[in-house]
């Protein structure tokens, strides 16, 4: 990869900053749990499985960071640092998924000293970045042979290298078509309000010279039916036990299209982007963010004073959409309930 997401520098977390991006390429240092928690809230990094990673090294970095304090300050420390890296954002469960991981080694490494505890947390957290790569590597390979010579993949938001440690997911099956030889093409949209695809997707593709088109978000559907998109691929943030998907605010808009025009509609995840805890997508809680965002960007405000604004940043996409979800383990085509489960034995 030719940048890095999330990186260690001089003992701080460094993210790179998504809210800029790309018109500023630039780091935020967090040397606190509770400055990366402030940074996944104000979306300095985002994405899922990315906000899971730097999560598990928040943990890591605060333990560090209380070495050499008294055992009982650091448990007390080290619980308001779970708290507030649960509470940055609701929706996707790998951030609740990598704290349960940090939790069970903290749990696990009982009453051992505050240094010895803060060292396999730091390995644990690691061991997480490492992992989320992997399976990135191996969704990929197995997405990529979903994709024909010269196919012309749709996508949404940004579900690439910079919303994981590395790779990406939809983007990742890309990239994996792509060094198999493929010709592959990305066609993604702006992704209101975050602008996350013209921003982000856009600026990553192009960092790794794969073609890119950026279009509005209300294209996809004229473009679907002009023949132009052969294959949906978007990522997750959240997959309930029976299949349905949460994903970013305009996926489910996507998916009854791409079911209208006879196009494949895939959801590439991890497994820890699995909530088998939650029978359904109505389950899932749908963060709504601020209504600036709506109302305009980086500070420039086009809507009129005091309008009413809705902000629901994800919604659900039916499991019955869903082409095949594609995971580490494999591709998995109509996934239900069964399938899910089977999946995660
Ligand atoms: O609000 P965001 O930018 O965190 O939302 C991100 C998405 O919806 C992604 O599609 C999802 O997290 C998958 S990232 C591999």
């Amino acid at each position: 990869m030719s940048f890095e997401t999330l990186r260690w520098r001089a003992g701080r977390l460094e993210l790179l900053d998504q809210r800029w991006l790309p018109a500023r390429v630039e780091f935020v240092a967090c040397a606190t749990a509770r400055e990366v928690a402030d940074a996944i809230r104000a979306m300095v990094i985002r994405g899922a499985p990315a906000i899971g990673c730097a999560a598990a090294c928040g943990i890591a970095l605060e333990a560090t960071r209380l070495r050499d304090a008294p055992p009982a300050v650091f448990h007390s420390r080290m619980e308001q640092a779970f708290e507030a890296l649960a509470a940055a954002r609701p929706t996707a469960v790998n951030l609740f998924w990598s704290l349960g991981r940090m939790r069970d080694t903290l749990k696990a490494a009982g009453q051992a000293q505050p240094a010895d505890v803060a060292a396999q947390l730091l390995e644990e957290a690691q061991r997480i970045v490492a992992a989320d790569i992997a399976a990135n590597r191996a969704l990929g390979a197995h997405g990529a042979a979903l994709l024909a010579d010269r196919a012309r993949v749709f996508t949404h938001c940004n579900a690439g290298a910079l919303a994981t440690a590395g790779h990406g997911t939809a983007l990742g099956v890309v990239r994996s078509a792509v060094a198999a030889g493929k010709r592959v093409s990305v066609i993604v949209d702006e992704t209101r309000p975050f602008l996350q695809g013209a921003r982000l997707t856009a600026w990553e593709l192009q960092q790794d010279g794969i073609p890119v088109t950026l279009v509005t978000d209300g294209m996809c559907g004229h473009l679907m039916s002009r023949g132009e998109i052969d294959a949906v691929i978007v990522g997750a943030d959240r997959i309930a036990a029976n299949g349905d998907v949460a994903n970013k605010i305009g996926t489910y808009m996507i998916a009854v299209l791409a079911r209208r025009h006879g196009i494949p509609f895939y959801v590439a995840a991890p497994l820890s982007t699995i909530d088998a805890a939650l029978d359904n997508g109505g389950a899932i809680p749908i963060e709504e963010r601020g209504a600036s965002e709506v109302r305009g960007h980086a500070g420039l405000e086009w809507a009129p004073a005091g309008v009413a604004v809705r902000n629901p940043v994800f919604d659900i996409t039916p499991a019955e959409l869903v082409t095949a979800l594609v995971t580490e383990k494999g591709v998995v085509r109509a996934p239900d309930r069964g399938k899910i489960a089977a999946l995660l034995m």
